[in-house]
């Protein structure tokens, strides 16, 4: 069992991003925004004008990105948050959610292989623990993590939520499009032991609080505080 591992998956706009950055800076554990790497994936294709269906030049193109955990924030600011992935020397930035990104991205993640080289990718990082969010983490990149949580959330609130975050009402279509293009190749079910969590009527510390006290009861060595290796 790989003991220091928190899964999170679920759909664009269940409130995993939110909830998993938070947990991962109560815990002192790092934040891995899987969905960021495929999208970073995504924007290279773009840029170097790598064909989408093209698997092979995918998976080569996947061994040019660098991943790594480094600290979040500025280096003089206090780090409330250990560490977080970035991606070729950068925090991932504002450029890999894009409409562009989010139209090819289903594309680009549902060959094998680049998904095997995601998982390869993404168990290296996790190894020493983290905060792990996307939709096949407890699945099939850790399926032995002690605490797995899948987040639910109606379509409408889902929307609703991406539309107040991007500020425009076409995100809402496009993202309903997206989780259709992804459910096509990698349904998003949850692990059998998987405690799902619907955040439709919960805000953000009631959504907390629900994920500490599975932890609370899953892994209790995670939490604050605990005396226990
Ligand atoms: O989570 P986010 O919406 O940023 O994910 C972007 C895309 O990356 C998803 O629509 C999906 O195609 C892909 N993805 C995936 N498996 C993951 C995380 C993301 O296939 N673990």
């Amino acid at each position: 069992m790989t003991p220091r591992l928190i899964a999170i998956d679920g759909a664009a706009g269940s409130g995993k991003s939110t909830l998993a950055r938070l947990l991962a800076m109560t815990l002192g554990l790092p934040y891995v925004n899987t969905g960021a790497m495929y999208r970073a994936l995504t924007l290279a294709a773009l840029r170097e004008e790598v064909d989408v269906e093209d698997e092979d030049a995918l998976v080569r193109l996947m061994e040019t990105l660098d991943f790594t955990l480094r600290p979040a924030g500025r280096p003089e600011e206090p780090q409330p948050n250990p560490r977080e992935l970035w991606i070729d020397g950068a925090p991932p930035s504002d450029e890999l959610e894009s409409a562009e990104i989010e139209a090819n991205v289903s594309a680009v993640a549902r060959h094998p292989g680049v998904r095997a080289a995601m998982r390869a990718a993404q168990r290296a990082l996790g190894e020493g623990g983290a905060v792990m969010e996307g939709r096949d983490i407890g699945t099939a990149v850790f399926p032995d993590a002690p605490v797995k949580l899948f987040l639910v959330a109606a379509p409408q609130e889902r929307a609703g939520r991406r539309v107040e975050e991007r500020g425009s009402q076409e995100v809402a279509g496009a993202l309903l499009e997206r989780d259709r293009r992804d459910a096509l190749v990698n349904p998003l079910v949850p692990a059998e032991d998987a405690v799902v969590i619907d955040t439709s009527d919960l805000d953000v510390d009631g959504t907390l609080g629900v994920a500490l006290a599975v932890v609370a009861e899953r892994a209790p060595d995670l939490l604050p505080g605990s005396t226990q290796p």
